[in-house]
């Protein structure tokens, strides 16, 4: 994997002697006590991450958290006040003034919430915009602008003016102008943020479309959760202007690092997020080995299914990949019948499922379903098994606790 940020010891103060707030921080001393003390604002604390190549790194957080001042240290729109910011191995921090314009047109594009599109410029003229700047001739940037704009659904367009467009299209001509230089890294701030709900999935959506087609590395400032975990590879989480913590959706919503982050998904429906690997449970469906003789495979089962009090096995390898589900009946029958290899024990219609289904897919199986079901990994690795029980179980954990506040005796 190539890291196309990396973020070390990045510092951002704003005021006139940044120096003095250095030190202060340096001393244990916080945000607030700086800004009443001094006048200056610690807008970024000790930021430390990187971000892969094709990755979509959301960076989340209250308002004046530190995202926008964060998102224009990497193009360095804000100068840093110190730290080292790594793009393409190129130290951001110290480059020279021109080639950082030439870094900021060839290699760098941001998209902000307010479309920032010229009114006087038709949508065409618009979208060419960075690859006249750039230098490109007036036939190569409108033929390039006129392919991102049908990639962004606007072919049609190009000859109006911005004012003669919805938010919606207005949003999409800023996505095609940063599209049209074709940078390998996109910086948005909130760029769907002033769209209604379903134009902003929409946007989303076509990111996300468009983000298949061709891998760019993505920085994504956003303050809406269900954005977040719908565009982002991973999350950052920011609190006054220091990351809190850094984690793929699973990882932050399993495991909230503190009382801050945890405070971010109260009431959120959990069960949105939840997949088949996070509900699989090992244990509870006995994993019958595989052997050479598929009549001795089976009579040991038999009696392992009995002890337990089970209905259904998983015949798992030694390699500890699924082989496919048996029940008492099925392996009683492949006795009877005479059968020799153990395969034809296995239930015909009974499938495992891919750690990655959602909760809501896995659901409507489970009730399908007469037996557990399997939870496998790419690979075909056994992961665990999801019954209606262990199901329903879960479901209820993950109510939100809000309504649980109050306590009920029954004295
Ligand atoms: N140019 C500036 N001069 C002084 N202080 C600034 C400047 N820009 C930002 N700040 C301060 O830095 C802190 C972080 O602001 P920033 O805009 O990065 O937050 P944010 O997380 O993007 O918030 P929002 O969600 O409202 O956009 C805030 O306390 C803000 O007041
Ligand atoms: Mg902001």
């Amino acid at each position: 994997m190539t890291e196309k940020i990396v973020v070390k010891n990045l510092y951002k103060v704003f005021g006139p002697k940044p120096d003095v707030a250095m030190q202060m921080l340096q001393a244990g001393h916080g945000k607030d006590e700086i800004f009443r003390q001094t006048g200056m604002v610690v807008g970024v604390k000790d930021a430390n991450f990187h971000v892969a190549e094709g990755e979509i790194f959301v960076l989340m957080g209250l308002s004046g958290s530190g995202k926008s001042t964060l998102i224009r240290l990497l193009n360095r729109l804000v100068e840093p006040t110190h730290g080292q910011i790594l793009v393409g191995g190129q130290d951001v921090a110290a480059m020279s003034s021109q080639a950082l314009v030439a870094l900021r047109r060839k290699d760098m594009a941001m998209v902000f919430q307010s479309f920032a599109l010229l009114p006087h410029l038709s949508v065409l003229n618009n979208t060419a915009f960075g690859l006249e700047v750039a230098g490109f001739d007036r036939k190569t940037r409108e033929k390039r602008a006129m392919e991102v704009l049908e990639q962004v659904g606007l072919g049609s367009f190009a000859h109006k003016r911005p004012a003669e467009l919805s938010g919606g299209m207005q949003q999409r001509v800023g996505l095609a102008r940063a599209l049209a230089v074709d940078p390998t890294l996109m910086l948005m701030d909130e760029a769907f943020s002033a769209l209604d709900p379903l134009k902003r999935t929409e946007m989303q959506e076509l990111l996300l479309q468009l983000q298949s087609e061709h891998q760019r590395t993505i920085v994504f400032v956003s303050h809406d959760l269900d954005e977040a975990f719908r565009i982002g590879n991973r999350i950052a989480i920011m609190e006054g202007g220091r990351i809190v913590q850094i984690g793929t959706p699973d990882e932050i919503l399993r495991d909230p690092s503190d009382e801050y982050v945890r405070a971010f998904f109260k009431g959120v429906d959990v069960k949105k997020y939840l997949v088949a690997r996070d509900v699989a449970q090992s244990g509870g469906v006995p994993l019958v080995r595989p052997g050479p003789d598929g009549r001795d495979v089976c009579s040991r089962a038999i009696e392992q299914l009995r002890a337990a009090k089970q209905h259904f096995g998983f015949l798992v390898g030694d390699d500890g990949r699924l082989q496919g589900t048996v029940s008492l009946e099925s392996m009683l029958e492949f006795l009877q019948t005479g059968g020799v290899n153990v395969g034809a024990a296995l239930l015909s219609d009974v499938n495992p499922v891919p750690d990655s289904m959602p909760l809501r897919e896995l659901i409507g199986l489970t009730v399908k379903s007469p037996a557990p079901m399997a939870v496998v990994d790419q690979s075909g690795l056994y992961l665990g098994a999801v019954t209606q029980t262990v199901l329903l179980k879960k479901l209820v954990e993950e109510e939100p606790q809000t309504e649980l506040t109050t306590e009920v005796t029954h004295e």
